[in-house]
């Protein structure tokens, strides 16, 4: 692929659909290489809006609406950044040949759907997986829960970053555990996906990314494990690598290989895996950069970011770590509008400590509104670092 200049006849035009912190990040990495940004997404002034060249605010899950803007601006490529899209409008694009969805339009549509995604790794490729089942009513679920054995996962299948998810402990709570997920899912969709509890060890990122190799061909290459903590389904803190044994990590990065191999296409990956000793199982996947690879700003040559951007123009990619670092997740703690950040200088004066304040206009108890990053001899070091600094940052109203 040829780059130009932007806004001019050569220009390569990149539409984000989302424009969060991570596409954020990517617009960023793409204005280096001087491509054309265009950012869209549900509210006016999202953080990756205030680094591209132009910006629309529009409900992304309405199919016309979509598809006008698309046509109007007659992107290149176009990069979903998060799940909640008309992924039908997409694959019309796609087909037409009016622009490459990255990494696929497929990938995305079976990714926004629990069930897709599921029935693919673990029917068609034969990964291993949690036991699980679907379910479209509270007796259902009551069913799966106990066919599974507790405790379970309830999931709404349309649904991300722990929204509308529970685990239950009694086959008597499945009816809140339904009724929770219908409240709390993306659509009305009434489906929910029931998984047995996986007692791992440990949980990873294995940021996989695929590219154009300099023969041409399409080539997979593997980041450092990625080490994180979950609470209520969200990320709180990652760190890279996740000490592993070699076998756990030679079967990870079979899982991710043949996972990422199956939905097709260049870009960068997060595949969600549980380890316990050597044995690995495939949890889910994202077809984009992965939230808990915030940690990469800090501990790789390119960050997920950049090799998001190199892999999706065609360019070539190095995934080689050159730092123990961690990061932390800044929280809003607060709901209100253009809120202002203390204790910023003192985050920075930890030793190492980086950090990302994404510019959202509005703050919730528990909104991500920034990162903290660190480095370390150790990952433990790094940690408490970066822990350290995102705990300095004290969000304020204005
Ligand atoms: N079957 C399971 N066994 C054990 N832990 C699980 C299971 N499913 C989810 N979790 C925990 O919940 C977190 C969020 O679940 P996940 O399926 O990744 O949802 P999301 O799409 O919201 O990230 C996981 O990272 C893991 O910590
Ligand atoms: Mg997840």
């Amino acid at each position: 692929m040829k780059l130009g200049t932007p806004l001019s006849d050569t220009a390569v035009r990149v539409m984000l659909l989302g424009a969060g912190e991570l596409g954020k990040e990517v617009a960023i990495e793409l204005q280096r290489l001087g491509v054309e940004v265009i950012a869209v997404d549900r509210y006016p002034n999202a953080p990756a809006m205030q680094v591209a060249h132009r910006s629309h605010v529009i409900p992304m899950t309405d199919p016309q609406v979509l598809n006008g803007v698309i046509l109007a601006e007659a992107p290149h490529i176009i990069v979903p950044e998060i799940e909640a899209i008309a992924t039908e409008v997409l694959a019309q694009i796609e087909a037409a040949g009016l622009a490459r969805v990255v990494p696929t339009a497929r990938a995305v549509q079976l990714t926004m759907n629990r069930e897709g995604i599921r029935r693919l790794a673990a029917e068609e490729l034969g990964l291993p997986t949690s036991p699980y089942a679907f379910a479209g009513s509270s007796r259902e679920l009551m069913e799966a829960a106990h066919t599974i054995g507790l405790p379970v996962f309830v999931k709404p299948v349309m649904s991300s970053s722990g929204k509308g998810q529970s685990v239950i402990d009694a086959l008597e709570d499945a009816g809140n555990a339904w009724a929770y997920a219908q409240s709390s899912g993306r659509v009305e969709t009434t489906r929910v996906i029931v998984e047995g509890r996986i007692d791992f060890d440990y949980e990873i990122t294995l940021l996989t990314v695929r590219s154009r190799g300099v023969d041409g061909q399409t080539r997979t290459d593997f980041c450092a494990p990625i080490g994180h903590r979950q609470i209520s389904g969200d990320y709180v803190e990652s760190w890279q690598p996740q000490a592993m044994s070699e076998a756990a990590l030679a079967t990870s990065q079979d899982i991710a290989g043949r996972v990422t191999e199956a939905l097709g296409g260049w870009g960068v990956f997060g595949v969600e895996l549980f380890v316990k000793g050597d044995q690995v199982w495939f949890s889910e996947v994202s077809p984009r950069p992965h939230d808990t690879g915030l940690v990469t700003l800090a501990t790789q040559t390119m960050s997920e970011f950049a090799l998001h951007a190199r892999a999706i123009l065609g360019l070539p990619v190095d995934v080689s770590q050159r730092e123990v670092g961690a990061s932390a997740v800044i929280y809003g703690g607060m709901e209100a509008v253009g809120i202002a950040y203390e204790g910023v200088a003192e985050a920075l004066a930890v030793q190492t400590a980086d950090l990302r304040l994404f510019g959202k206009p509005e703050s919730f108890e528990r909104r991500r509104m920034g990162v903290a990053t660190a480095l370390g001899a150790t990952t433990d070091e790094a940690r408490s670092r970066a822990t350290e600094a995102a705990g300095k940052v004290r969000p304020v109203r204005g």
